[in-house]
């Protein structure tokens, strides 16, 4: 069986409340059970860990190299952090960045990510079906 890890960022744990404009009114926990339902449909094991802590981050993103593929949603992070992008080059496990919103359609700083040259690739814009739609990605083509 297959096993993927979701890693959330920053500020991720405030999903639900948080500019709901933005990011939807579902929450953290709402999303992780669609992300199950989702897996045992697909036959795959997930892990979930969520930080607001750069250095958790990384230490995340290296443990889960041991497993077949990680969401990462690293939230400001991903504009700014060399760290966990040198976390995802050093791991040969593929990663999936994903974002509720689409970050290209956003302020200027969002359209940079320190870490989409080192991804399998990226989903944007989808709310908390950018996740499920990641989920598919990494069962279908790893
Ligand atoms: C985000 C987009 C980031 O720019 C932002 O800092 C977040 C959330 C998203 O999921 O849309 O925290 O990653």
């Amino acid at each position: 069986m297959k096993r993927i890890a979701i890693i959330n960022g920053p500020n991720l744990n405030l999903l639900g409340t948080r500019e709901p404009d933005k990011y939807g009114t579902e929450t953290l926990d709402t999303i992780r059970d669609r992300i199950l339902g989702l897996a045992s449909e697909l036959g795959v094991q997930c892990a979930f860990f969520q930080s607001n802590v750069e250095g958790e981050l990384v230490t995340a993103i290296q443990q889960a190299g041991a497993l077949d593929g990680i969401i990462l949603n690293a939230g400001a992070y991903t504009h700014t952090s060399v760290a966990i992008r040198d976390a995802v080059a050093a791991i040969a496990t593929p990663v999936v960045e994903v974002h509720l919103s689409n970050v290209m359609a956003r302020e200027e700083f969002r359209h940079i990510s320190m870490i989409s040259a080192v991804c399998k690739g990226v989903i944007s814009g989808f709310g908390a079906e950018s996740y499920l739609l990641a989920l598919r990605a990494l069962c279908e083509n790893v």
